[in-house]
């Protein structure tokens, strides 16, 4: 099986033993104590779970300058986007800045219940312009248009870096018992199942046609043993479809049209960054780090608007120094419905031209909806559809 990124073994950074977690959970309610973003929770639960294996914790300003500038922490270790704890600066008490650990608490959980003890190695200030720099680099703009750095922007100036241990995966294991897997529970399954190679793919989208028809080209052409779809569980933007109506849509669409066990269906607790190319390089790390040996990049992964060019997610991973990933990509091209071939079909394998095609994309499945409007077969499996458009209805 695919070895972890950038270690032997996975570790994942989540508190399992019952004395450890006791002692620490005791602990928690005697330090200091900071309730953090969504954005630095969905760190801690991806460190939580080993997706973002060989990290510790939160990066320093200097790792964050050379991630945003070189894609590569001051060690040398690559890695695409800053996993930070950023807080905004009144958060940041006395108390906190004097001890050497602290509590963070959870902001999506009513209570604010802990959610990982973190070490203090560092508490630094990221200047306006330092900003303003990483969103240019790691987002391709430092627009408050654009989602990601919205996000960033408003999160505050104060990091907190240094190690920690986790102690619950947020509302991710309770919202999504079924769904929500470590990277560990992921690798298990895979072995227990057997699988060598695995395609992983990544979606934020209920599984509209080109969704579909792309896992099962790559399959077919790696010939690989197994399919992983991989769902972000975590924020959206406003008029993306939340995370319960694209869980069923998926699994209707896996249980009716694939062969059974060829398909694992799972989610993972991160806010979506929009960051194109360099969040694809991020799901390649995790998804090797979930023993995946390939993931399907397709046209505009992971993007936004018009920040990116359509294969920009794809071409970044020429750039990578040779052998640093293990992982490999399956360059998925425009998929299209094709009028003439009456199928679903990847650009560069059909004969025909422009005029004969209905482009298919997730934004164009959600304008449809929200008119209320019934989706065409070309876009949507029926019964997919029924579930969609029931969820709009609700709105
Ligand atoms: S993403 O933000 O998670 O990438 P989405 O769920 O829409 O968004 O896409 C999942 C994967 O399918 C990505 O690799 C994306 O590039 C690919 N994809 C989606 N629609 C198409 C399409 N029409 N043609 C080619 N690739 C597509």
């Amino acid at each position: 099986m695919i070895k972890p990124y950038g270690s032997e073994i996975l570790t994942p950074l989540y508190v399992k033993e019952e004395s450890r977690r006791k002692i620490l959970l005791d602990e928690a309610e005697k330090i200091p104590s900071v309730v953090i973003s969504s954005a630095a929770a969905a760190n801690a639960v991806m460190l939580g779970g080993g997706y973002f294996n060989p990290l510790r914790g939160y990066m320093n300003l200097v790792d964050v300058l050379s991630v945003a500038e070189r894609m590569q922490m001051y060690s040398g270790l690559l890695w695409p986007t800053p996993v930070i704890n950023l807080l905004k600066v009144d958060l940041v008490s006395e108390e906190i800045k004097s001890a050497g650990k602290i509590t963070l608490r959870d902001p999506n959980i009513e209570g604010n219940p802990v959610i990982a003890i973190q070490s203090v190695d560092n508490i630094e200030t990221i200047s306006k312009e330092q900003i303003r720099i990483v969103s240019e680099q790691i987002y391709g703009t430092s627009s408050f248009e654009h989602p990601g750095v919205a996000e960033f922007v408003d999160s505050g100036d104060t990091l907190i870096s240094g190690p920690i241990e986790v102690l619950n995966y947020s509302y991710f294991s309770t919202d999504f018992p079924d769904t929500f897997k470590t990277a560990v529970e992921i690798r298990n399954e895979i072995k227990e199942r057997g699988w060598e190679s695995v395609v992983a793919f990544q979606t934020r989208n209920p599984m509209h046609r080109a969704h579909e028809e792309l896992c099962r080209m790559a399959q077919k052409e790696l010939n690989a043993d197994g399919i992983l779809v991989h769902m972000l569980l975590g924020k959206l933007k406003k008029g993306d479809i939340p995370a319960d109506v694209r869980n069923a849509s998926i699994r209707k669409m896996v249980e009716l049209y694939f062969p059974e066990n060829t398909v694992m269906i799972a989610g993972y607790g991160f806010d979506m960054l929009y960051a194109g190319p360099r969040e694809a390089v991020l799901h390649a790390i995790f998804r090797q780090n979930s023993g995946c040996s390939h993931l399907i990049v397709g046209r505009d992964h992971a993007g936004v608007g018009d920040y990116y060019g359509a294969f920009d997610s794809q071409t970044i991973f020429d750039r990578l120094p040779d052998g640093v990933l293990q992982i490999e990509i399956f360059r998925g091209d425009h998929t299209v419905w094709c009028h003439k071939c009456e199928k679903v079909m990847m650009m560069r394998d059909c004969p025909h031209g422009k005029e004969d095609y209905l482009l298919l994309s997730g934004t164009r499945v959600r304008e449809i909806l929200a008119k209320g409007k019934n989706l065409p077969p070309e876009f949507s499996r029926p019964e997919v559809a029924e579930i969609l458009s029931e969820y709009y209805q609700t709105l």
